[in-house]
């Protein structure tokens, strides 16, 4: 069988997790391809059996990258898929979100996947948030998912896989569902703050350039920011001088209001006895 796993990943969470997987498929004896969102195209959905799609969770749902990347695949007419993400404690309807993309194209999707990532977020609130996640668990438990998948895919099963996750296939309707639809792009880009360059740092690099997801950064001859920021704050965090800043004094309460431990506990995924630090 031919499998692409195509992910979406800042920090390399995600992109491990769907390593760990290649690696069952591939010892299982498929031709298994592992593609970033950035080099993707519909040629690698297309061309393959079965096809998994990898994000972070950003805003208790689907990155609109990887979405448009859904939205404009063509038809995949009852291809197998299935899905997978990392988050926090508050993933929100983010399997959903790719499930009902792929499903919107025809894919048969039998599955998703969710696993804990350290968060790398600039505001202070949740900076370090899940330290060392994914842990040796973690990849343990995507292997056997993956194991699950493969065996369901090659036995002609029909349904779903066993050890899916229920809300890959059923939002949860909660608290979170509610935040990730009033947090559009729009809304955080008002809510939180601009990523600024410090003109004195800069050494124009271009790497932030070329890093942005949303292709939002031009230099002119500094870094400048257009209207497409989805304040994923991957031009703050990884800029190699350090030369991006954000005042935190507003967005990091806004974010504590939603995102805090005892929210996370009543209405998010957090497990009995988990912590979020
Ligand atoms: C901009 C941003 C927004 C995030 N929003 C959420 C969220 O709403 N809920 C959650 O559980 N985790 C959230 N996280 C945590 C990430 O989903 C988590 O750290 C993920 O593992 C990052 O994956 P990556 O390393 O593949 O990029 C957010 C992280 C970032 C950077
Ligand atoms: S990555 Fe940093 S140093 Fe490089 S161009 Fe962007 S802001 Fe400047
Ligand atoms: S400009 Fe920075 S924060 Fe905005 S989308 Fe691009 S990388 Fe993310």
């Amino acid at each position: 069988m031919k499998i692409a796993l195509i992910y979406f990943s800042q920090t390399g969470n995600t992109r491990r997790i769907g390593e760990a997987m290649a690696q069952v498929f591939r010892e299982a004896g498929h031709v298994t391809r592992i593609v970033s969102l950035k080099k993707a195209t519909p040629e690698d959905a297309i061309t393959s059996d079965l096809i998994g799609i990898g994000t972070p969770c950003f805003s208790s749902q689907a990155p609109t990258p990887i979405k448009a990347f859904l939205h404009n695949l063509p038809i995949l007419d009852k291809k197998p898929a299935f899905v997978f993400a990392t988050s926090g404690g508050a993933p929100g309807r983010v399997l959903y979100d790719l499930t009902r993309l792929l499903q919107n194209k025809g894919a048969n999707v039998i599955g998703g996947f969710l696993a804990r990532g350290e968060c790398h977020h600039p505001a202070p609130c949740l900076h370090g948030r899940m330290p060392d996640r994914p842990n040796a668990d973690d990849f343990a438990q995507a292997q056997r998912f993956a194991t699950a998948v493969i065996e369901h895919v090659s036995a002609g099963r029909s349904g779903s896989v066993v050890e899916s996750r229920s809300d890959a296939f059923q939002p949860r309707g909660g608290f979170y569902d509610l935040v990730a639809l009033i947090s559009t792009d729009s809304f955080l880009r008002l809510m939180l703050p601009e990523p600024k360059a410090d003109l004195t740092r800069c050494t124009q690099c271009e790497w932030c350039v070329h890093e942005c997801p949303m292709h939002n950064i031009t230099l002119q001859p500094y870094p400048v920011l257009g209207d497409r920021c989805i304040r994923c704050y991957r031009c703050l965090t990884g800029c190699p001088q350090q030369a991006f800043e954000a005042n935190w004094r507003l967005g990091n309460l806004a974010i504590l209001a939603f995102y805090n431990t005892t929210f996370e506990r009543w209405f998010g995924d957090l497990k009995p006895g988990e912590s979020i630090y």
